[in-house]
């Protein structure tokens, strides 16, 4: 294998490997936003999702959502609390997301909204109880009053439990009116009231992503416009933030009642700010006047009222025109980046970041098709780049990178200036392998392409029974030998889903599985997690033995250089069962250092997988590795994937 480090090709984006968020499989309630409870606002629907009565005792007589004198304009339900006798089980609990993950002597804080109804009641109990009904926690809100006042107490369990739940009851007979009912832990990120979960930030952190892509995924474009995500309400005070049915709801299977909502606790301003903690630039996917294509595909009309109180609103529907999608992207450029002069700035520094996010892209609709994209796309696109021309866009092309409607895209995409085209690949390992080539050719006149969600599917596609195991990492660990190849094309990659819950998925495979309280990352985790940490900054090119095609024998080669360390980085893909000795001649190296560090990925057994009790069953070893010459010798182990890092 030949390295030419001597004639290095063309940069490696700074940002190349990044992060695909997306309100999947409890990825953001119940996952990386730590809220606790869930429904704690009532306003979901009429099932009272996450709640129910404690009827077994004396005397709750009924609970019912209301909206009289709400405690605020979004927020116009909660829950009024009735009992006619006193008794222990006059009340409700709270079942979390699939139960409340809590840690012995940790600190939580638990908070409500209440306010005293007709009767005698001037306090409520608070009982934080084990999976087998176990108290670990109790506290007393007192001090009712007839007004609606926010009432916040420390809690700390005794013990730890993945799967507890929350009680409130009333402490004597009457009625009391709660809402926002909230149990957060004081442990988040970076210690923040409204703070992510630290695990969960820590595993994204570790891969030093060059940027995080949210909200979605088919999340942003909803099954119908109605449910489309919608950033503007989700910034601002938590507690009048109105929760959304969320897109994946219906893919639980068998499940009649609505039971997965957005609270959009972790909403834009959250986003940016995860962006920003972790060191990634932050990538947002704007509607762009569609609904999913899989579901409804509804489309926003394209034509408005000019000005007056009704632009961007149709005159006869009163629906949203496309206007409106183009002004909230252009409002979001301003709510990131603007002064506090700005509107929408405004806004960004009342919520406690007076500098800018420094946002420097934004994507145009994700995953959309055909000519009503392409027809939505370029007013959309001309009207962000006539007020902010260094906004750079990610355009979409649809769901299939090999289809004829998707190659029809990208020409048109490439006759607008588009700079980056979305690309999805989800596929059988075995594709992987078959097109790490696949950028070889590519034309370098046209987009830059974003490989903007990817994943091996061992089964297929959709299957519930995909794994995350070392065939499919291994096999993206080679595809993506051909986007480092090609960095001077590809720009962006990000494999997706990222986040899933254990007990509430709808999709698999997904890069990092967690339960209430544990997470791991899997074997695909740390395969971008190698790409990210060597990504380097300079193409350099490979030649392997008899000039063949990559890939060929399942060798898979790149090579980067890197100008930060001096240093040479080689990364091999070993997609077989035999251990191969391998030669690889650092061409036109002048400074080589006495040792090299080979980072190692390997199993013998492509089936093996990471698990949350065994989180570190295929991860990275690393190992020092003598250099006596140009030319490194080193053996490749069986069903590996090697970065070899070398002064040069
Ligand atoms: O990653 C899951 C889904 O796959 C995304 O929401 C969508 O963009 C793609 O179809």
């Amino acid at each position: 294998i030949t390295v030419q480090v001597n004639k290095p090709g063309g940069a490696v984006s700074k940002n190349m490997y990044g992060l695909f968020f997306e309100d999947i499989n409890f990825a953001a309630d119940g996952g990386l936003y730590p809220e606790l409870v869930k429904n704690k606002s009532f306003e979901t629907d009429e099932h009272l999702v996450g709640w129910k009565a404690l009827r077994g005792g004396a005397g709750l007589e009924t609970y019912a959502v209301l909206s009289q004198q709400p405690i605020s304009a979004t927020n116009r339900h909660f829950v009024r609390l009735n009992a006619r006798v006193a008794g222990p089980d006059a009340g409700m609990v709270n079942e979390g997301f699939r139960g409340m993950g809590v840690k012995q002597n940790a600190e939580y804080t638990f908070s409500l909204y209440a306010r005293k109804g007709p009767g005698s009641v001037n306090s409520l109990t608070v009982t934080l109880e084990s999976e087998k009904g176990q108290p670990l926690a109790q506290a007393q809100v007192s001090g009712l009053t007839s007004e609606w006042k926010k009432y916040s107490l420390p809690i700390k369990p005794s013990a730890t439990d993945a799967k507890a739940h929350l009680k409130i009851t009333l402490d004597g007979a009457g009625a009391v009116d709660v809402d926002v009912v909230s149990l957060f832990p004081k442990d988040t990120w970076n210690n923040r009231p409204n703070g992510l979960r630290t695990d969960l930030v820590q595993l994204l952190k570790d891969m030093q992503p060059g940027f995080l892509r949210f909200p979605g995924g088919c999340i942003v474009e909803g099954r119908t416009l109605a449910e489309r995500y919608q950033w503007k309400k989700t910034i601002g005070d938590v507690a009048s933030r109105e929760p959304l049915i969320n897109r994946w709801n219906m893919e639980f299977k068998h499940r009649s009642t609505p039971d997965y909502y957005q609270s959009f606790g972790l909403g834009f301003f959250e986003y940016f700010q995860l962006s920003e903690d972790i060191g990634a630039e932050p990538l947002p996917i704007l509607n762009v006047g569609m609904a999913c294509q899989f579901n409804s595909a509804e489309l926003a009309p394209m034509s408005s009222t000019a000005g007056g109180p009704n632009a961007g609103n149709d005159p006869n529907t009163g629906d949203p025109t496309l206007d409106t999608f183009i002004q909230d992207a252009i409002d979001l450029i301003e709510f990131a980046n603007g002064p506090a002069t700005s509107p929408w700035g405004a806004k960004r520094v009342a919520m406690g970041h007076p500098a800018p996010f420094n946002l420097k892209m934004i994507g145009i609709g994700n995953e959309q098709w055909g000519p009503q994209y392409l027809e939505r796309y370029e007013p959309f696109a001309k009207a962000v780049k006539a007020k902010y021309p260094n906004i750079q866009i990610v355009s979409s092309a649809g769901p299939s990178p090999d289809g004829e409607l998707f190659e029809k895209a990208s020409k048109r995409l490439g006759e607008l200036n588009a700079e980056y085209v979305d690309e999805h690949y989800y596929a059988k390992p075995e594709w992987f392998r078959e097109h790490a080539d696949r950028y070889d050719k590519y034309s370098r006149k046209g987009p830059k392409i974003f490989a903007g969600e990817y994943a091996a599917q061992s089964v297929a596609i959709g299957s519930p029974d995909n794994k995350n195991n070392w065939d499919c990492a291994l096999s993206e660990a080679a595809f993506m030998t051909g986007l480092e190849r090609n960095a001077d094309v590809v720009g962006m990659a990000s494999y997706a889903p990222m986040l899933a819950h254990v007990d509430a998925w709808q999709w698999t495979p997904n890069m990092i599985w967690f339960d209430n309280l544990n997470s791991y990352g899997t074997t695909n985790y740390y395969v971008q997690k190698l790409y990210a940490l060597n990504k380097g900054t300079t193409i350099l090119p490979v030649q392997l033995p008899g000039n063949a095609k990559n890939g060929q024998d399942n060798l898979f080669v790149s090579a980067v250089a890197d100008n930060g360390t001096g240093e040479v980085v080689v990364k091999l893909v070993n997609y077989s069962p035999e251990a191969r000795a391998v030669k690889v001649n650092l061409a036109g190296a002048k400074k080589l250092g006495k040792t090299g560090k080979a980072t190692v990925l390997a199993s013998p057994d492509l089936q093996a997988q990471n698990t949350l009790e065994q989180p570190l069953n295929v991860a990275p070893k690393e190992l020092q590795f003598k250099v006596s010459s140009a030319t490194l010798e080193y053996t490749l182990a069986p069903n590996s994937f090697t970065v070899l890092r070398v002064a040069g």
